[in-house]
This record gives C-alpha cells, structure tokens and sequence, in this order.
C-alpha cells in the first residue's frame, strides 16, 4: 500500500472543544479504484479533494453505499475499534444490492487500521469523544447511460466527533412519506436511502420535530426506524424493537443492544410494533421509555413522540433501560469494562510510516 503523509496537520488548529457532527475530517484518508474487473492498490494519502467528472455515474444515478463506525481511545491510549467486521459484512451486503463490487477484506482492514493508526491522535482519550470512520464505496465510470457502472471508487474517511444530537429529541410518526419499500434497498445503506428521508425530514423539523419515525409503506402501522436509528420502546419491562425486514436497516448498535439487554436479563422482543401498540400502552400508562440506537447517535432517549395530534411526552429516569444499557456500551467501546463479546480491535501501531 503506497502511503503519502501530509506535511501539514491541521490537527493543532482544530477545535475540539466545539466539534460540529461531521464537519471536521482527520488529516489522511484512503482510497482505491476498481477497474477492469479488479480493485487496484490501496493508497493513503492526506484528505482532500478527489478527481471526479461530470459524467460519473454516482451522480446521475447514486450507485452508492457506505458505512458508519467508530473507534475510541482506552485509558492506555490505544485505539479501540468497534465491530468492524460487522461493518466489513455490511458494506458487501449493501454492495450487492447496489450491483457494487464486493471490497476485499483485505483493502477493507489493512486500510482501516492503518489508517486509524496514522491518524490516532484525531481520537481523543476524553470522556464522549470518538472517531468516526466513514468507509463509503460508489460508481467512478464516466457514462450517464442508465446502467451500473464498470468503475468504482472506495474511501475512507475519519472525523473526530462527540455527540450527533444536540438538544431534545421530539419525533413525529411519518404516516404520508415512506424511508423504503418492501422489495427494496431499506436494508441497505445506499445513500439514496437517506436523500429521500431529507424533504420528510425538512417537514418535520419546519413543525418543530427532531425527527420522523418512519413506518411501513404500505399501511403506516408499523415502527420502522427513527430518523437515521433504530428504535426502541419499553412497556412495562420489556424491551421491543422492530424485527428486521428487508425495509429496515440491520444497525450494529441495535444489535449489541439486543445482547448486552438480554445479558442484563432484559426481556427483549423483536417484533413487528405497531404505533397503536404504542398509543396503547401510553394511555394505560405502560409506556416506561424509548429511544434510538445507532452508530452516530450511540443510544439517544427520545423525549416525546407525536402520532397525528397527541404528543406523548416521556420522562427520562436514571435507572433507564437507555442509560444502563448506553453505559454498557460505552463501557466496552472505550475499554473501561470488560470486552466479554469480543467487539473491539486494537489498532496495531504502524511503525515506519
Ligand atoms: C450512523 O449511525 O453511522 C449513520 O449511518 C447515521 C449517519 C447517516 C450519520
């Protein structure tokens, strides 16, 4: 792998004490082509603009997917990256849908680590701070006929980060506008996925909400997701989430979740959840919480959800679910309690760079 360092960090002159979720990149990144059949040599090289011509397919036809990770820095100063293999099946598995080579895991690992590691000091050894990894892989031929490209590019970039929600989160259930279909991509992350939610998501937000909670397309009955995470509600002790589709995306956090409740002897459902499932259940007053899981948002309570006119507030209580099981999980993540899963990885430290 040919690696270019830069000659100018911008990383003394970066506020970390104000970061603004995904406007501050990390000083290298790497990319690779796919040509001919094959994916070429991986390059690193310092973060910055990239050729691309009017006529590349992702931007008339956004044949595109990507990944959301994160890496943390444990009280040794090491870095700890979570559940990428996780991330490597996904990004294939979007891919596919895509009719997007498959990366090898080689590209995919040897870059990511030596990446991290090249850009280490980018993630911070304090408290709510994180570096967020954005693998992403996309159409690079130069041809707007209607068709998939023979071309691709993958990169990765990183940006240090610290929370993605500022303020409350007040959601809206979405009973008009749809995230995915049966049949469809929801499954995976394309970025056409999330273009979409955009004009819903304005709407919303012009009312004062947060988010939208996006159900079903085709009766608007069932929970979905919310926003850009997975959702979960608790009535009386138990924890219910969505079961997995192939409209709803298979978030990596929902699914530690799902283990790190069950191992608290959480009783946890995955199920279909319809919004009067969770009307119900708030008029009967059994409606303990809810809240989001995702990379980005980690675990995010929600403060209230709106179903047409009624505003269901909810309070948060220190002895949640969400809290308990956030701790948990940054817990594991920064290497403050024990890894009983297996879900992180030291980036070894490359020498000789
Ligand atoms: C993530 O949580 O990694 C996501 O994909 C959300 C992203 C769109 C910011």
């Amino acid at each position: 792998m040919k690696i270019s360092k830069t000659s100018s960090t911008r990383i003394h002159t970066t506020d970390f004490t104000n970061l603004k979720f995904g406007t501050v990149f990390s000083d290298h990144m790497l990319i690779c082509k796919y040509k001919d059949g094959e994916w070429g040599e991986a390059e690193i090289r310092p973060y910055g603009p990239i050729d691309m011509t009017p006529g590349s397919q992702v931007l008339h036809y956004g044949q595109s997917v990507f990944e959301g990770m994160k890496a943390f820095k444990n009280s040794d100063d090491e870095v700890l990256i979570f559940r990428k293999e996780e991330n490597f099946k996904r990004i294939n598995k979007s891919a596919e849908r895509l009719y997007i080579p498959k990366i090898t895991e080689n590209i995919f690992m040897d870059g990511l680590d030596k990446l991290i590691s090249l850009d280490s000091d980018w993630c911070k050894n304090e408290d709510g701070y994180s570096l967020y990894i954005r693998p992403f892989i996309f159409a690079s031929g130069e041809c707007i006929k209607a068709s998939a490209s023979e071309e691709y590019t993958f990169i990765i970039i990183t940006s240090p980060t610290t929370r993605y929600y500022a303020g409350d989160l007040n959601v809206v259930v979405e009973q008009h506008y749809s995230r995915a279909a049966k049949g469809g991509v929801g499954f995976a992350k394309a970025a056409g996925n999330y273009a979409a939610s955009f004009y819903p998501t304005k709407m919303a937000n012009a009312r004062g909400f947060t988010q939208v909670v996006w159900t079903d397309s085709i009766e608007h009955k069932y929970i979905e997701e919310a926003g850009t995470m997975n959702v979960w509600v608790r009535i009386d002790d138990t924890l219910i989430t969505p079961e997995l589709s192939d409209s709803i995306l298979g978030g990596i956090t929902r699914d530690s979740i799902v283990t790190l409740a069950k191992d608290k002897g959480i009783i946890v459902q995955e199920r279909k959840l319809s919004i009067d499932d969770v009307v119900e259940a708030h008029r009967n007053g059994r409606l303990i919480e809810a809240f989001g899981t995702g990379t980005a948002v980690t675990v995010s309570p929600i403060d209230s959800i709106t179903v047409g006119e009624e505003k269901i507030e909810l309070n948060h209580k220190s002895d949640s679910f969400a809290s308990l099981l956030k701790k948990s999980l940054q817990g594991i993540q920064n290497g403050t309690l024990e890894d009983k899963f297996g879900w992180t990885s030291k980036v070894n430290e490359v020498v000789n760079i």
